[in-house]
């Protein structure tokens, strides 16, 4: 079994800042100012609340990484993110155990630029991977 610790989870939103709001008049504070992820084209925000590290992504391009998922799904929770000190060895049994990496081992600004890759399973869905 692959030695998986939560990091965050990737909340999908329309709109950033009324997102934001949102968010804050539910308690969750900000841990970290809005970024632009250049390489994906959103702008991401980690709220904090009750030890619960939540990720705000929002497409800033009609051709963002998220732009498909958005049509589809509005505003929604949609990844959940793991780091693990074991990437490669849990990287591999992720793979043996179904799922497929959909894109490559690449940083992100957000996560001061530790790298990250995202897999999908048949059954839960999207993942990322922080290595
Ligand atoms: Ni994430």
């Amino acid at each position: 079994m692959p030695s998986l610790k939560v990091h965050h989870i990737g909340y999908l939103v329309k709109k950033m800042d009324a997102a934001i709001n949102a968010f804050q008049n539910l308690g969750y504070k900000t841990a970290q100012d809005t970024i632009y992820d250049d390489i994906r084209k959103v702008s991401i925000c980690f709220l904090q609340k009750d030890g619960y590290l939540i990720e705000l992504v929002s497409p800033v391009a009609k051709d963002s990484v998220v732009s498909g998922l958005m049509k589809k799904y509005k505003n929604c929770p949609y990844h959940i993110c793991y780091e693990t000190e074991h990437f490669e060895q849990d990287y591999m049994t992720l793979v043996s155990d179904g799922f497929t990496a959909i894109d490559t081992l690449t940083p992100a600004p957000a996560l001061q630029n530790r790298e990250v890759v995202f897999l999908m399973s048949p059954f839960l869905g999207m993942i990322e991977l922080i290595k």
